[in-house]
């Protein structure tokens, strides 16, 4: 079943969001959420305020590592006082109640942040579960590029579970959204060659 759905609003479409999640574990969709709050997203993830962005690092605690050849993004996690944010986090705390409801997926709560790449960064091929962490189960890409055009680089390639074969491709376009199963497939951010700005979010189970 092909994995693309065109012009199709979360909240409008939780149904066809489980169906995919149980048939293929991924799916695109081409406008996830109303203009409105996508335009007001992409403002949020600009890095004009002191300090709200930092650079992204690997792996946790004592491992915790920044090597920009291999993660070249800065992050900004969003906070629910923020107006736009908080509307964002209503929308995929929609999302995680009815896949909850559809798929017994027993998500707990959702965490993300805004990520910008600059130009000749990007993020190479992995997975997305934290290692001694296996918490987060879906794992959710809304990219905020207003003129994205092919050749500016930075789409996303998403790989089979044994990580030799690209299975698609996805154009950081803005309003596009990906959503897929976070243990099952490892990703990779081409390298951009424009700035690439974005929401990455992950829906996990109650780790403790
Ligand atoms: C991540 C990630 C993909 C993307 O932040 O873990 O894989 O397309 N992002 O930005
Ligand atoms: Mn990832």
């Amino acid at each position: 079943m092909l994995a693309l759905c065109h012009s199709k609003i979360i909240s409008m479409n939780i149904d066809l969001i489980a169906t995919q999640l149980e048939t293929t574990g991924y799916l695109v969709l081409q406008q996830a959420l109303d203009a409105e709050l996508i335009t007001a997203l992409a403002t949020r993830c600009h890095d004009d305020d002191d300090n709200r962005f930092k650079t992204a690092h690997i792996g946790r605690g004592a491992d915790k590592q920044h090597i920009s050849s291999i993660r070249g993004d800065v992050i900004s996690w969003l906070e629910d006082e923020d107006a736009t944010d908080s509307v964002f986090l209503a929308q995929m705390e929609s999302l995680r109640s009815g896949l909850n409801q559809r798929l017994f997926l027993g998500l707990f709560d959702y965490e993300c942040h805004y990520a910008i790449y600059d130009a000749g960064m990007g993020y190479a091929k992995h997975l997305d579960v934290l290692q001694g962490k296996k918490n987060r189960i879906l794992s959710t890409v809304l990219y905020l590029n207003q003129d994205w055009q092919e050749g500016d680089g930075g789409e996303l390639d998403v790989y089979d579970a044994n990580g030799e074969t690209v299975i698609a491709t996805v154009q950081p376009r803005l309003g596009t959204m990906i959503i897929f199963l976070s243990e099952t497939f490892p990703h990779a951010v081409r390298l951009s060659n424009n700035t690439r700005r974005s929401i990455a979010g992950w829906f996990r189970v109650n780790g403790s």
